[in-house]
């Protein structure tokens, strides 16, 4: 389990610190597929680093499986049991080929060679990389760097997975593969903390946490976001057609479920 508690982060400032999360509470279960949406700023990027030990809370703790990430003798062993695909892709690559790339990780680890083929083999089919082992990484496209950012972290098999924003420039289909591979992990029994600005992601998740200006607003299953107002407004984004619909019935006193978020399960209310 990953378990923030009550933590508050500032970023250092010239006059005064900039509260990037304030008095924020979540955890994380193994097997657990967790959403995080929220504006440009709203922290985001800020609880992906802290979730590994990359940042410290100012106040409040960041427990992982017992460990705390404040003490600094176990902060890469948190590390190696949280795997984190960080916002930006280019930075997160390390070697000259592909394959190299998505070997660094396991090798560091010290996974045998056998297990090591099957891990990268795995990673690239995953994120439909396959056939591209031998290609240096900045040749890749934005979109195929970012895929390789993620077959990095799935080959590391840890415990907890963390995305940060991992499709923002992927194509439908690559979304859609990257996905089903994040659908994997948490079957295997990891923990997903997914962060995404599609609210469709979201729909997946087991619990979607809406962060603003640092806070949390939402947090709950997917099925209660798009009835939920003040989430709503701090995404800013408009009741989808079929939630406004649901929500003018419920004005008239019709009595329709808040998970309806399809016309066939609204019209089953009718
Ligand atoms: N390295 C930094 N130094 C100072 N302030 C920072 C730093 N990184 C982020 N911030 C500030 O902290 C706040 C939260 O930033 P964060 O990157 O966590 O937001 P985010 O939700 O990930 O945004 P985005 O959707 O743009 O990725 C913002 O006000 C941001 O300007
Ligand atoms: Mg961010």
């Amino acid at each position: 389990m990953i378990e923030f508690s009550d933590v508050t982060y500032e970023y250092p400032a010239a006059e005064r610190g900039i509260t990037a999360l304030a008095g924020v509470s979540l955890t994380l279960a193994p097997g657990e597929h967790v959403a995080v949406l929220g504006a440009n700023g709203s922290g985001k990027s800020t609880l992906v680093r802290l979730a590994n030990g990359l940042l410290r809370p100012a106040s409040g703790s960041v427990i992982v499986d017992g460990d705390d990430t404040r003490d600094a003798a176990g902060v890469w062993d948190i590390r190696s049991r949280v795997g984190v695909v960080f916002q930006n892709a280019d930075n997160q690559i390390v070697a000259t080929t592909v394959e190299e790339d998505v070997a660094f990780g396991p090798e560091n680890l010290g996974v045998p060679v056998p297990e090591m083929r099957r891990r990268v083999d795995g990673a690239l089919a995953a994120v439909g990389l396959t056939g591209l082992e031998s290609r240096e990484p900045h040749q890749l496209s934005g979109g195929q760097k970012q895929r390789l950012a993620i077959a990095g972290v799935l080959a590391l098999e840890p415990d907890y997975l963390v995305l940060d924003e991992p499709t923002s420039m992927l194509d439908l289909q690559g979304r859609a593969d990257v996905l089903a591979a994040v659908e994997m992990q948490r079957e295997a029994g990891r923990g997903i903390l997914h962060v995404t600005h599609h609210l469709a992601d979201a729909a997946s998740a087991d619990r979607v946490i809406v962060l603003d200006a640092g806070r949390i607003v939402f947090d709950a299953p997917p099925a209660g976001l798009l009835s939920d107002k003040s989430a709503l407004a701090a995404l800013g984004v408009a009741l989808p057609p079929i939630g406004r619909l649901a929500a003018e019935l419920r004005a008239r006193g019709v009595s329709v479920p808040y998970e309806a978020m399809s016309a066939e399960s609204v019209a089953a209310a009718l």
